[in-house]
């Protein structure tokens, strides 16, 4: 059910389905809640799924010129209070692990477990910094370009012949980003931290999901990363870029699903 809640003076659109321990869901930049929707169909049967629209993007408005990651990882905070929920899992795909490792840091205490879904906890590069930069240009200019583009770029190059129809509805969903909240986004993922000290102290299990041809993040380097985790689980997805649920939803869920045991048995 599509649900709202206030933050900031301001309306922000999430997901609540199904029933049981909690999970929370964060798409990543250019997304919102209805990227999710296999998994929402799966996970719901039993779990609790609460699917939220980071701020400007999908239903949720944009909240000044940039979007930090500690203010996206608030504004989850705020629909989650906003439920009465406590304790709870995050997976977070991409600019959502971002957002999600910032909760992490503020609010400790509320999670049972962190899947970092195509995402890192380092911070950009300064080559990556400056292609942000460039992109914001990009997006000033021509935004539709932008996203177009953007949004190919998720999916593995050899595969986007027979993933057409998963193209084109991550395609829809990311035309409905406003430019300010695209540029606020680029903003707050140039401005995030690292966060890799985060990985080895946490005492609830960490997962990280790999793809092997994503071209937004070098597998090797997430692989290394993992090393870092305690309690450790990772999903390697060697025919897939970095929407691995929809490029792979089958092994996507039964992976989550093992995870979430995982973390409410802890
Ligand atoms: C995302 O999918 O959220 C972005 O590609 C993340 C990024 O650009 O770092």
């Amino acid at each position: 059910m599509l649900k709202t809640c206030t933050f900031k003076h301001g309306t922000v659109t999430f997901s609540d389905t199904g029933k049981g321990r909690v999970v929370v869901l964060l798409h990543g930049f250019l997304g919102s809640h209805q990227i999710w929707e296999q998994t929402i169909a799966n996970l719901s049967k039993s779990y609790r799924v609460i699917a939220i629209d980071l701020p400007g993007h999908g239903g949720t408005e944009s909240f000044g010129y940039i979007h930090t990651m500690e203010l996206q990882a608030k504004c989850v905070k705020a629909v989650m209070d906003h439920l009465r929920l406590k304790k709870y899992v995050i997976v977070g795909h991409s600019m959502g692990g971002y957002a999600g490792l910032a909760f992490a840091d503020l609010f400790p205490e509320n999670l049972k477990g962190l899947c970092l879904y195509h995402s890192t906890a380092y911070a950009d590069t300064d080559e990556k910094k400056h292609d942000r930069k460039r992109s914001i240009r990009v997006v000033k200019a021509n935004p539709g370009i932008y996203v177009r583009e953007a949004i190919r770029n998720l999916f593995a190059t050899k595969n986007t012949k027979y993933l057409s129809r998963e193209i084109s509805f991550a395609q829809k969903i990311a035309s409905k980003t406003t430019k300010r909240g695209i540029i606020a986004a680029l903003e707050g993922m140039i401005a995030r931290p690292n966060r890799d000290i985060i990985l080895g102290m946490v005492h609830y299990p960490v997962m990280m999901v790999i793809g092997a041809h994503d071209n937004i993040l070098p597998y090797q380097q997430l692989l290394d990363q993992s090393e870092l985790i305690s309690q450790k689980h990772v999903l390697f997805l060697e025919h897939d870029g970095h929407m691995g649920f929809l490029e792979s939803p089958r092994q996507s869920n039964q992976a989550l699903r093992k995870f979430l045991r995982a973390c409410y048995k802890s």
